[in-house]
């Protein structure tokens, strides 16, 4: 019972984001970087047939789908043993934000971000209550988050630790963040090498979008 309620209240997020991330997935592995629930790993492994591994620094796995434990320091892989590296709302929990990056841009060959950026104040003021309710409220081992920065903030973070931030992207989703604030995915190459060409800012309203193409019926 436990297991079909966590499979209806996790699948449209899950499918959100794994529609968001597919089209710059590599065929190959993938390392699912503060994987939390693991529902978003086993989707990629079961209905997208990638092979994946999750890591966390806490277990609060809610699937059957193995999670890899570390000290949230150095991650247990050899350099660039992963051909796509997920940090999906993880930065901003994270306590050493650049060390994470650092790791994640170490073991990987494209790193995929997915991270909060609310804009105006009010926004902000709604990301940091959501974000306390859905993560330590319910976890206290899992941060408070401790940054949202602009879009243009986090792309000066990542191409000051040498990452080449290919394709981002604002997206609005109510089944992620409930619509109260946009978040953003970057595509970042490692120096290795510079796959996709470079392409301009874009902004997606998915669910607004839906919603007011469904008002038209
Ligand atoms: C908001 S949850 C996101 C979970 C998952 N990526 C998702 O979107 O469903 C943030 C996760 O980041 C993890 N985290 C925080 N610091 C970390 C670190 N240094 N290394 C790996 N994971 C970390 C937390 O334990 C938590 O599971």
């Amino acid at each position: 019972m436990n297991q079909l309620l966590t499979d209806i209240g996790g699948a449209p997020r899950t499918r959100a984001i794994v529609r968001a991330i597919q089209p710059y997935l590599r065929d190959g592995s993938v390392l699912d970087i503060g994987a939390g629930a693991c529902q978003v790993a086993r989707y990629l492994h079961k209905k997208l047939k990638l092979d994946v591994t999750a890591v966390d620094v806490v277990d609060h796995n809610l699937t059957k789908f193995p999670l890899v434990l570390y000290d949230g320091k150095r991650l247990p892989y050899k350099a660039a043993a992963y051909d796509t590296g997920l940090l999906v709302f993880v930065l901003h929990h994270a306590p050493d934000i650049t060390g994470l990056l650092r790791e994640a841009r170490r073991v990987s060959k494209r790193v995929i971000v997915i991270e909060d950026t609310p804009v105006w104040r009010w926004e902000r003021w709604l990301w940091r209550k959501m974000d306390y309710f859905e993560n330590h409220a319910q976890h206290a081992d899992i941060d408070i988050a401790h940054e949202a920065l602009t879009v243009d903030a986090w792309r000066q973070l990542f191409e000051r630790e040498g990452c080449t931030v290919v394709t981002s992207r604002t997206i609005r989703s109510f089944a992620t963040t409930g619509l109260l604030y946009p978040h953003t995915l970057f595509v970042l190459e490692t120096a290795r090498r510079t796959a996709l060409p470079r392409t301009g800012h874009g902004v997606t309203v998915t669910d607004l979008s839906r919603a007011a193409r469904a008002s038209r019926h």
